[in-house]
């Protein structure tokens, strides 16, 4: 029988270090392509490192030439195209960027895998998004939903999702785009809005942190488990034939109640007071310090120049064709996981710090060599 070999793009990310323990598991041999960084930004793979089916490559998504020598290296039989500039707000800054790794490094995958002649035995997934339907057309979304993308990293996904369905459709390629709606983690980039909610929750009730400063906190989403989603990728380069579908939980909720939930599970009750930039959250009850001060307040600065604020997905397909359960790990049970994991987080990090700290101050006195 014939090796499964899989190239990751985007393996450091959140998605491609579950991604990564999932394929190991099941016997892959597991590629993936890294970049270069002046500081060590692998700390999701770390644990990866050194296992005998796990390889890591330098190459770039702006680098053509780096990706057709890879993919005629490694011979992939299931590439997962993951790696993006995946920050909707960070788009707005540097959309050329985004358009050249989001847009245009799906056609140099593509390419790279024509190149080597590789078509009709390597599979290909795209890391779509919800994001596509932006200014919402209809809710909730599903497969036929048209699209209406409103920031420039959903215009450069709409390309590499069309661009998947054309090589499709013209060189008969098995490539898919998975439409993926919000998923999260204790692994979550620290800027996307559960995880600095979640950090600022446990810092907060940790007393390393006043107020939290969010933007608008009436956007709904469809959030879900990253670790649940890793497995639709596979699923859908399993299916018969190539197809794109929607992964959602079907379950929507707005960015309040989210930090309501994070800050339960932190040990700390809030009321909301006043509204859209004057809103606030006020401790009710929690630790005696904070009781009656703001640990929420409403900026500007993370308000977008086009916000999409109505996401909720219909995973009716991906349940019914491939026997994929949207509910294994609910809205409550994620915020759970994630506050419980940044609580033990901020304490140790403090208590990393105090070690510092005295460590220096023996090291100045002399009490330790
Ligand atoms: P993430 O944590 O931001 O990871 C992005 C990955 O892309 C990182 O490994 C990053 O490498 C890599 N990357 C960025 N630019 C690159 C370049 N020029 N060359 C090579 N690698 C590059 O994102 P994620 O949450 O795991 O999401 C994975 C994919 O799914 C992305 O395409 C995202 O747009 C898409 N998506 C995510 C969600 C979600 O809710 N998480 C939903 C729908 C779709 P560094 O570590 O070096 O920066
Ligand atoms: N990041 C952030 N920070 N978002 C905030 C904040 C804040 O302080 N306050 C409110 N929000 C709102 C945003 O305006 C947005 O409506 C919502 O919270 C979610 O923002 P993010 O967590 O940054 O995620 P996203 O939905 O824009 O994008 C993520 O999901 C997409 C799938 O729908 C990313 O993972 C994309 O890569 C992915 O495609």
């Amino acid at each position: 029988m014939s090796k499964n070999i899989a190239l990751i793009t985007g393996v450091t990310g959140q998605d491609g270090s579950y991604l990564s323990e999932f394929l190991l598991a099941k016997g892959y041999e597991v590629h993936g392509i890294i970049r270069r960084s002046s500081v060590d930004f692998r700390e999701r793979i770390a644990h990866l490192e050194g296992t005998p089916n796990f390889h890591l490559h330098y190459a770039d998504m702006g680098d053509s030439m780096s990706l057709v020598k890879l993919v005629g290296k490694v011979q992939p039989t299931e590439i997962y195209n993951l790696a993006a500039q995946s920050h909707v707000q960070v788009s707005f800054d540097a959309p050329e960027f985004t358009a050249d790794v989001d847009a245009v490094g799906v056609l140099r995958v593509l390419e790279a895998v024509r190149t080597n002649h590789l078509e009709k035995t390597c599979k290909i997934y795209q890391a779509s998004t919800s994001e596509l339907y932006g200014k919402v057309e209809e809710v909730p979304q599903n497969e036929k939903t048209p699209f209406h993308p409103y920031s420039p990293y959903a215009v450069a996904k709409l390309y590499g999702f069309w661009i998947i369905k054309e090589y499709r459709e013209a060189y008969d390629m098995f490539c898919c785009s998975g439409i993926l709606f919000n998923h999260e983690s204790e692994r979550r980039g620290e800027t996307f809005v559960t995880r600095k909610i979640t950090l600022a929750a446990a810092r907060i009730a940790q007393g390393k942190q006043e107020c939290l400063y969010l933007g608008n906190l009436d956007s709904l989403r469809d959030w879900g488990y990253a670790k649940d989603y890793v497995e639709c990728m596979w699923l859908i380069l399993q299916h018969d034939k190539p197809e794109d579908f929607v992964i959602a939980t079907g379950v929507q909720h707005t960015v309040r109640e989210f930090a309501t939930l994070a800050f339960h599970h932190a040990g700390i009750e809030l009321r909301w007071e006043g509204e859209g930039v004057n809103e606030k959250g006020i401790v009710v009850s929690g630790p005696a310090a904070l009781v009656g001060k703001t640990v929420v307040a409403v900026s500007e600065d993370f308000y977008r120049p086009t916000d999409v604020v109505n996401l909720w997905g219909d995973p009716t397909k991906a349940k019914n064709e491939l026997g994929w359960n949207p509910q294994t790990t609910s809205f409550e049970q994620l915020v759970q996981i994630m506050v419980k994991h940044d609580m033990e987080k901020v304490a140790a990090d403090h208590v990393a710090s105090v070690m510092r700290t005295n460590l220096a101050e023996y090291l100045e006195k002399g009490l330790v060599k």
